[in-house]
């Protein structure tokens, strides 16, 4: 082993944070709670993304269990944290373990479905301690500066994640380079006095730590303009099922019509979508941020006299967005 990985290492054996997939007394390095926490924690943060742990397993304690599941129950555990692709996953993978068992290599990881690269090598080196290398955002900004290389291509870092890697301790190997990225190598202010392998770092050395790597151009966040209708009947709400493959596909929500034209323009189509004769009472208005997309939405109310099925919306997952629009309806029952 090579200095360099005896450093970082015994660093993370005695500087790791305690969370809940790491305590291995507790069996954590299964390859079902390996997969949830590397799966949740590709898009949420360590202190939520352990809140959505702990639920999720109580609930679903073993793959056979979520499973088993219907859809719907698991989209509403996973109410909140977004990127609601990961569940409908997740769940579609449980039902193909349940029948053939975990899979043992990386092919096999990666034809399940919503599994890459990342989570197949997460979950065979943490679980199984295979040789295989993880590149996430922690990992990239380390290799970026511990080799100088301001805009690393996705294969470069692959290459570099691979010929680094620890082959006798492969899953701690992978921690210990996510938990540097997290807790020293940080995107600003990085901690480079107190970084155990700051000897080894180029972008160190040349002191431009704060360039490397350079900042990814910004994508530009699309801004949606739409009307929304709020259909109640004093107590329930009408909810319809986004299409499982668009934007918020499975969770329920309320009718919406982009504006295309002209606000009144949206709003009479949607009520004829509905076949609804009534105009609506406008409540007020929405705006949400997703990462890609910012929504402003003018929400309408109106209280049902129509064959729409109400509901009462604790039963179904629902986006921040839509309980955004139903806390409007000021409608305590609702909640
Ligand atoms: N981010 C992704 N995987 C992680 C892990 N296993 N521990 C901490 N942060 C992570």
């Amino acid at each position: 082993m090579s200095e360099l990985q005896t450093e970082l290492l015994e660093w993370y054996f005695a500087n790791a944070r305690v969370l809940p997939w790491r305590d291995r007394e507790a069996g954590t390095r299964d390859p079902y709670r390996t997969w949830l926490s590397e799966t949740l924690l590709q898009q949420t943060q360590i202190s939520r993304g352990s809140v959505y742990y702990t639920a999720f397993l109580e609930v679903f304690p073993t793959v056979q269990d979520l499973a088993d599941a219907p859809l719907e129950a698991v989209l509403k555990l996973w109410e909140g944290a977004g990127y609601y692709a990961r569940a409908r996953n997740l769940h579609a993978a449980a039902r193909v373990i349940a029948q053939h068992g975990f899979p043992t290599t990386l092919e096999g990881w990666r034809a399940l479905p919503g599994v890459g690269r990342y989570t197949a090598g997460a979950v065979l080196s943490l679980s199984r301690n295979a040789p295989l290398p993880v590149v996430d955002g922690n990992v990239r900004r380390v290799l970026a500066r511990l080799l100088v290389e301001p805009d690393p291509t996705e294969t470069w870092l692959w290459v570099q994640a691979e010929q680094l890697i620890d082959s006798s301790q492969p899953g701690a190997w992978n921690e210990a380079m996510i938990e540097l990225g997290a807790t020293v190598c940080m995107p600003r202010k990085p901690r480079c006095a107190s970084c155990p392998i700051n000897s080894h770092c180029a972008a160190f050395h040349a002191a431009r730590v704060d360039q490397i790597p350079a900042p990814k151009p910004r994508v530009a966040v699309k801004q949606i303009h739409a009307v929304a209708l709020l259909i109640t009947d004093g107590a329930r709400v009408y909810l319809e099922q986004r299409a499982l493959t668009g934007l918020l596909g499975g969770l329920h929500g309320v009718p919406l019509e982009v504006v295309a034209s002209t606000r009144d323009d949206a709003l009479a189509a949607l009520l004829e979508r509905y076949g609804l004769a009534a105009t609506g009472e406008w409540v007020g208005k929405v705006a949400h941020t997703m990462t890609h997309r910012q929504f402003q939405l003018e929400v309408y109310h109106l209280t049902s006299s129509t064959a729409l099925p109400l509901e009462s919306p604790q039963h179904v997952a629902l986006s921040k967005l839509d309980a955004k629009v139903l806390a409007l309806s000021k409608l305590e029952a609702l909640f």
